[in-house]
């Protein structure tokens, strides 16, 4: 069972050691954070910042847990503005092609709308991350637009926060 964690201070030392796991596992699909990012005070600098930002009402991070508690994925709501988010999500080398990313979207949608108050979503990804496009339209995303992500193209989706045949739940 998955569950979602709201981002804490102390999930800082985990999360950096789940992000260093998979450094290139995820470069392979999006790009790479780059070396400053994984030196730990300017990671913990950085936590602080995100961790203002949630305060502020602007994000919304959630870690995703499987049932012993380890991070196995990540799922984020940002630059909340006029009820609408940008979702970002990343789900680590060790738990991929089993759903977990599915679920978890899920799990935030639902979230977006009750807890978050938002009226839709929208996300993108490159036209070749078959993985994240079908993360994406089994969670009732819908392509809006193309356009070009770091010189490649991609898709922008958008989902109206109707509820997912399983909202009743
Ligand atoms: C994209 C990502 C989140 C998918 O996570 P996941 O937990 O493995 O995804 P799920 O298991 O929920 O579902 C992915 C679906 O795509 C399929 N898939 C996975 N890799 C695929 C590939 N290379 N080509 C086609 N389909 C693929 C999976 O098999 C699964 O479908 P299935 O249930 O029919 O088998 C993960 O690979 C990741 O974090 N990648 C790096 C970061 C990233 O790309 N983030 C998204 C940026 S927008």
């Amino acid at each position: 069972m998955l569950t979602l964690e709201r981002l804490r201070a102390d999930h800082a030392p985990a999360l950096l050691a789940f992000e260093a796991e998979n450094r290139k596992y995820f470069a392979r699909t999006v790009p790479d954070r780059g070396d400053a990012y994984f030196e730990a005070a300017g990671f913990a600098a950085r936590h602080q910042a995100l961790l203002a930002e949630q305060d502020a009402g602007i994000c919304h991070f959630h870690l995703v847990l499987d049932d012993e508690g380890r991070i196995v994925g990540r799922v984020n709501l940002m630059d909340v503005e006029d009820g609408c988010a940008e979702l970002g999500y990343r789900v680590g080398e060790r738990a991929a092609g089993k759903g977990v990313a599915t679920a978890a979207v899920g799990q935030v949608c639902r979230m977006a709308a009750t807890a978050y108050g938002l009226t839709s979503l929208v996300a993108k990804t490159t036209l070749d991350n078959l993985a994240s496009r079908t993360v994406l339209e089994r969670n009732a995303f819908t392509a809006v637009e193309d356009i070009t992500i770091d010189g490649r193209p991609g898709i922008r989706y958008r989902r109206s926060q109707a509820p997912l045949p399983d909202d009743t739940a």
